[in-house]
């Protein structure tokens, strides 16, 4: 299991003051000191947090590898095939959302099209393209007709389900969902919303390769620096396996 760390909320902070500290260059070294598998950032049409010039510098000093968040279209594209970094995945992107909300609309001609096309040209830089979509087995059907390298199931929803009911019923999508996924021949990545408290279940599915986790990271980070935070976090996700019984099956944390 690779732990991808996204940095996205380090910019934030500095966006807060439109400054040059924190930078998130600095908190992805540190983040590949405490074991991060890889860098992933955001860059935002309306650039609310990353900037172009995080992602250029990213790219030339992440030693892991860089994974470049973005939505299929304008300038944001035209910079992915320019870096070529190492990962791409295409995200939907609303203006008015705080975060992404869901994943991509993968089974409309309209939205496929533009899929499509940013698919082709970031394969034609050697970039090792993903679709974010929602655990669904028709999303994932119309996701490997894209053709895309693997997918990113969102587990927003597992995230924000409250009760032992809601997180076991959220977990079996996740599960069904990475296993019809490895089917289909895709690469099997998951994230959203994941924290020091939910993301051992995910970290167990089998077939998940690639966890992909920000906020929280981001958030104990400002208490216990950036290296530890991703330690700890790395930690939670190696010992998984052995953690958990029975993958698939919610099983409320201990202590709470
Ligand atoms: N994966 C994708 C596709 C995302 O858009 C985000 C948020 O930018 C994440 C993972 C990380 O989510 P979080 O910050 O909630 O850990």
């Amino acid at each position: 299991m690779r732990l991808f760390i996204n940095i996205d909320h380090v910019a934030t902070v500095r966006q807060a003051r439109r400054t040059d500290e924190p930078d998130p260059v600095r908190a992805a070294v540190l983040a590949e000191l405490g074991g991060a598998d890889g860098i992933t950032v955001h860059l935002r049409e309306d650039r609310r947090h990353v900037q172009d010039r995080d992602v250029r510098l990213l790219q030339e000093t992440v030693r892991t590898g860089l994974n470049f968040e973005l939505a299929a279209a304008g300038d944001v594209l035209g910079l992915a095939e320019e870096i070529a970094p190492m990962a791409a995945t295409l995200v939907p992107e609303k203006r008015e959302e705080v975060t992404t909300e869901g994943g991509l609309d993968v089974g409309s001609a309209e939205a496929r099209a533009p899929l499509n096309q940013a698919l082709r040209r970031l394969e034609s830089r050697g970039v090792r393209t993903s679709l974010f979509v929602d655990p669904d087995r028709q999303a994932l059907d119309d996701a490997a007709k894209l053709r895309p390298h693997a997918v990113e199931l969102h587990t927003g929803e597992f995230a924000n389900a409250r009760g032992d009911d809601a997180k076991q019923v959220e977990l079996a999508r996740l599960a069904q969902a990475a296993a019809h996924a490895h089917s289909l021949g895709l690469a099997v990545h998951a994230g959203h919303g994941l924290t020091y408290e939910n993301a051992t279940p995910v970290a167990a599915l089998p077939h998940v390769e690639e966890l992909n986790i920000g906020h929280s990271v981001v958030a104990r980070a400002v208490f216990v620096g950036m290296e530890r935070a991703v330690r700890e976090m790395k930690e939670i996700v190696e010992r998984a396996p052995a953690r958990v019984r029975e993958p698939g099956v919610w099983m409320p944390p201990a202590g709470i």
